[in-house]
């Protein structure tokens, strides 16, 4: 891999396979020179600016921070991945900048930005409707079991969280941030490291405990996404009544006061939510064991959705 690199990074303004190399100097002015102004946003891997190409091509190009702890590793599976996988539910990488020690991976632009921008805003909330919700968890599904089922090789994302999924004009999501996937092999069922990566919060306890990842890693990531789309609060920050639960915590706890209320005959409804979608969620950030694949989990969801009508 490291020699594929190399060798496109000798080639200069060149393309491999859909991999176009683009020069510093054209990701310069098409960024204002990586004006403040053009800055979307940071993460772990450095800033991402917003710029447009000379052809008029609308780009976000994320540049390695030189304090990052992020690096070489990640860059090279971001374009190891991008060049194997295509799909309408996957980022688009469009080319890449290794000139002058930097490492800089050039997107598609989504202009509208990512859904950790309206899941946790009760205001921005709004701005989706309930159909729009609903195709944007179908499509990230229909990413999942893409990269699980439908492509050659089965793909763990591992960094599946609300700021990596993109939002397209049409407010088509898209999956982004390839820098900790992995690879697996469809006969193999599971494998460990000692290198624990990913996002608290988001990463299964099987994964933190004993290091194992499996294809239920995404399983659970996306089970916590789901919830923090229906509740709007981010998994990491306390809830409850004593401030000291996490979101699962929390959702468990409001669970069992639920059936309390049930058993005590003062609350007859809420079949919706007792009967439906908790337990759905629950089958989803489980123990490995009984979480499900993402096949069944389409299946159960696609019925959970047609059997309300709101
Ligand atoms: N292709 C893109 N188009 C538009 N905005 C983008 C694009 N890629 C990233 N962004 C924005 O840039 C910001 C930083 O993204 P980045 O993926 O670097 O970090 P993150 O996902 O927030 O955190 P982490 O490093 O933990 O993944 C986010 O707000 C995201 O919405
Ligand atoms: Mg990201």
């Amino acid at each position: 891999m490291i020699i594929m690199i190399k060798t496109m990074m000798n080639r200069g303004k060149s393309s491999y396979h859909n991999q176009q190399v683009i020069s510093f100097e054209d990701i310069r002015e098409a960024t204002n020179s990586f004006s403040e102004e053009n800055k979307l946003g940071e993460g772990g891997y450095g800033p991402v600016y917003k710029g447009k190409l000379s052809n008029g091509q609308e780009i976000a190009v994320k540049r390695l921070s030189h304090s990052s702890k992020q690096g070489m590793e990640e860059f090279k599976n971001e374009v190891t991945f991008a060049t194997k996988l295509q799909h309408v539910n996957l980022i688009k990488l469009l080319g890449f900048c290794t000139e002058r020690e930097e490492k800089m991976l050039i997107y598609e632009y989504m202009p509208n930005k990512s859904l950790d921008f309206y899941i946790f805003d009760p205001q921005r909330r709004l701005m989706l409707n309930w159909e729009k919700w609903v195709e944007i968890i179908e499509g990230i599904i229909q990413g999942l079991l893409y990269l699980q089922e439908y492509s050659r090789l089965t793909i763990l994302h591992r960094d599946l969280k609300a700021s990596n999924i993109l939002l397209d004009a049409n407010i088509k999501p898209k999956i982004s941030d390839f820098g900790i996937a992995k690879s697996f092999e469809s006969n193999e069922i599971e494998a460990s490291t000692d290198r624990i990566v990913g996002t608290y919060g988001c990463v299964p306890p099987e994964y933190i405990k004993q290091g194992l990842y499996s294809r239920k890693y995404d399983v659970y990531s996306f089970g916590v996404l789901l919830l923090q789309i229906i509740s709007g609060k981010k998994n990491y920050s306390v809830y409850g009544p004593h401030q000291n639960l996490n979101l699962l915590e929390y959702v468990s706890f409001l669970l069992l006061s639920f059936f309390f209320y049930i058993l005590q005959n003062k609350y007859n409804l809420l079949d919706l939510l007792v009967n439906r979608l908790l337990p759905l969620v629950i089958s989803l950030t489980n123990g490995k064991r009984l979480r499900v694949n993402f096949v069944f989990l389409n299946t159960l969801l696609m019925d959970f959705i047609t059997s309300i009508d709101i």
